[in-house]
């Protein structure tokens, strides 16, 4: 089976049972920020009911189009063009879960704004659900270019006052599959695609 029709078939099935052992029930409402051609939001929708919900947000209008055009069944998905800066606060305060995948590392966004204003405002039981890639290229609070670790990421997190819920080690990261270099190769199997920790984290004391 070719890669395209293996990431089809990883949205449909294993998608899903991966975004319900963490935690995603039918009737969820889901910020997925930083969404990119949606792959994990096609996973959320497939498990959804009529009350669930996934916030697909992107800064980038090019992509965000072309998920919205590749994805049949958007009757459970809000696309949202903005920055993750820029969201209002009740669009956090109404969601019971945030994915922030692929998407931490970097100069931006500046994610230390983002966990004191969430630590501020979500409902008790919110998931923050990390996948975090990239790692050598991660900012500190100075802004400084440094190299973390999943345990870093998890001390910083416990400093901001979040704990670890669940951890499962099967986020996958799509990058190769949209880099157009790599693609024009036609090398490319599901199985070369990078694996790594989904870390969802919930606040202290709950
Ligand atoms: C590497 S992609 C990851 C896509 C998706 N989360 C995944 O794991 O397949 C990162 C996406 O985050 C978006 N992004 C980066 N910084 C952002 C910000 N500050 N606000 C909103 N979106 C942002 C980029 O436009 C890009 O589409």
């Amino acid at each position: 089976m070719d890669i395209h029709k293996k990431i089809k078939k990883w949205e449909k099935n294993d998608g899903p049972k991966l975004m319900r052992e963490l935690g995603i029930k039918t009737d969820s409402i889901i910020i997925d920020m930083g969404c990119g051609f949606g792959h994990y939001s096609i996973a959320i929708q497939n498990i959804l009911g009529k009350n669930g919900k996934v916030i697909a947000i992107d800064k980038d209008q090019r992509i965000l189009s072309m998920f919205k055009d590749r994805n049949e069944l958007s009757d459970n998905i809000e696309y949202f063009k903005g920055k993750l800066e820029d969201i209002e606060n009740s669009i956090y305060e109404d969601a019971d879960f945030i994915l922030l995948y692929d998407i931490l590392h970097g100069a931006s966004p500046d994610r230390f704004q983002l966990f004191e204003k969430l630590s501020k405002i979500i409902k008790p039981n919110y998931i923050i659900s990390i996948l975090p890639f990239h790692l050598s290229n991660f900012r500190d609070r100075e802004g400084k270019k440094k190299k973390y670790s999943y345990n870093k990421i998890i001390n910083e997190m416990n400093e901001m006052g979040f704990t670890l819920d669940n951890k499962i080690s099967k986020g996958i990261h799509f990058e190769k599959y949209h880099s157009p270099h790599i693609m024009s190769k036609g090398t490319l199997n599901f199985e070369d695609l990078e694996v790594g920790d989904i870390l969802n984290f919930i606040l202290s004391g709950n």
